[in-house]
């Protein structure tokens, strides 16, 4: 499964990308506004960065405004991902962005007849918002396992993009089922790598290590 990351801080994604674990980058309106930045400048920036797929999304909800953006995003570097929001117009932009052959992610799906119609309409990327699912009394991950059995009964090249990951839990249901991909906050990356026992292992190796002899 590729590993992402759902930020637009610069510094944390050159921290992930310095474990040598990261395949992409997922950004979204809130996350661009929390840099305080101009969304051009930070996304052009991410995708120096990473090499990888880079989703920047757009910011308007008409076909013609979509269209537009898309292109604009897309003219930013050849990784970008254009995301576009579930709703009718966007699934027409979809279409219309893979005909051209611009690559997209198709975002706020909660559910999976809707993550099938993106798939109909060619996303590169489908992101099933998990955690938001949960928070609402849902199981985000039903979700996926649904959307990952339709898209293997109907041969769909769409790509399941895990988001709203909130836990390391959500990241193993992910890798278990099967999803393509799942774009995790900073510190979920950090929890996948920590665990208590490695620690008092290690530890208790190191102060072991300090009584071995010394060849004379
Ligand atoms: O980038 C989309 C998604 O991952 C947002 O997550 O935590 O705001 O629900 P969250």
């Amino acid at each position: 499964m590729k590993i992402f990351i759902d930020t637009a801080d610069v510094g944390e994604i050159s921290e992930a990308a310095g474990l040598g674990l990261l395949d992409g980058v997922t950004t979204n309106p809130t996350l661009i506004a929390r840099t305080g930045r101009p969304m051009r400048e930070v996304l052009t920036e991410i995708c120096a960065l990473v090499p990888g797929p880079v989703s920047g999304e757009v910011l308007s909800t008409t076909y013609d405004e979509m269209l537009k953006e898309a292109r604009e995003l897309a003219a930013i570097a050849d990784n970008i991902v254009v995301k576009i929001p579930l709703i009718a117009d966007g699934l027409r932009v979809v279409r219309t962005l893979t005909e051209a052959g611009i690559k997209t992610n198709v975002t706020l799906c909660f559910s999976p007849l809707q993550a099938a119609l993106a798939a109909k309409a060619g996303a590169t990327y489908i992101s099933p918002f998990v955690g938001r699912l949960d928070d609402v009394g849902h199981e985000g991950m039903d979700v996926v396992d649904q959307i990952l059995e339709i898209y293997d009964h109907y041969d769909f090249d769409t790509q399941v993009l895990v988001a709203s990951v909130r836990s390391p839990g959500h990241v193993l249901h992910a890798m278990r089922m099967g999803a393509h991909v799942a774009t995790l906050p900073l510190k979920v990356i950090h929890q996948l790598i920590k665990h208590p026992l490695t620690d008092v292992g290690l530890e208790r190796f190191l102060a072991d290590a300090a009584k071995i002899a010394k060849p004379k």
